[in-house]
């Protein structure tokens, strides 16, 4: 029989205030060029996708989280760009921190020696909040609309958190089920 299974990621999960902040943002994107804005709730920064996983193994990828030893960051959301790929409009850090990288490095790591697939090493690392889907060709935000959040927007990063995914026809539900604490 085929194991319960749950789609699941580690990300970063912006305060509330700053996701009402992007979702308007992302909203106002999609006005201008069409496609599907992120919704409020479910706004955030991956860290790793690790995909669909036995429900079983929801413990262990808790307490694999645990043992990160990250310290907090700020994060300045400060620049936009479009992947033509997958149609996504994406807002991120022009500069990465570092204490960023190591968060990012630390999991990929502890998810590698897990045995879990993870990114290829090659992979550049580029942390984004996916803003708008489907969207058919890239927006010139150079001159933003009265209200917009660019050109910088300040994340205090204190905590990361390991979500599941439920897809539905609406979109994806995120349901966070543990938060780790930076530092
Ligand atoms: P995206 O926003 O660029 O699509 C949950 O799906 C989160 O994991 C999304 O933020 C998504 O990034 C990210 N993700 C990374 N790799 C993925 C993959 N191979 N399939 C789906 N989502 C992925």
């Amino acid at each position: 029989m085929r194991p319960d299974t749950a789609r699941i990621f580690f990300a970063l999960w912006p305060p509330d205030a700053l996701a009402e902040s992007l979702a308007r943002f992302a909203q106002d994107a999609a006005k201008r060029g069409s496609g599907r804005p992120t919704r409020r709730e479910t706004i955030h920064l991956t860290l790793a996708f690790l995909g669909d996983v036995a429900v079983s193994e929801l413990p262990t990828l808790c307490a694999l989280g645990e043992r990160v030893r990250a310290l907090p960051f700020s994060l300045t959301i400060d620049r936009c760009g479009y992947w033509q790929h997958n149609r996504v409009f994406w807002a991120g850090p022009a500069e990465v921190p570092d204490r960023l990288r190591d968060l990012h490095l630390q999991l990929q790591t502890a998810l590698a020696e897990s045995a879990y697939p993870i990114d290829p090493p090659a992979r550049q690392y580029i942390p984004h909040i996916t803003l708008v889907r489907r969207m058919p060709s890239a927006i010139d935000i150079s001159s933003p609309p009265e209200g917009a959040v660019f050109p910088a927007l300040e994340w205090q990063c204190t905590n990361f958190v390991l979500v599941r995914s439920v897809l539905s026809p609406m979109g994806p539900d995120y349901r966070i089920l543990r938060k780790f604490s930076l530092g």
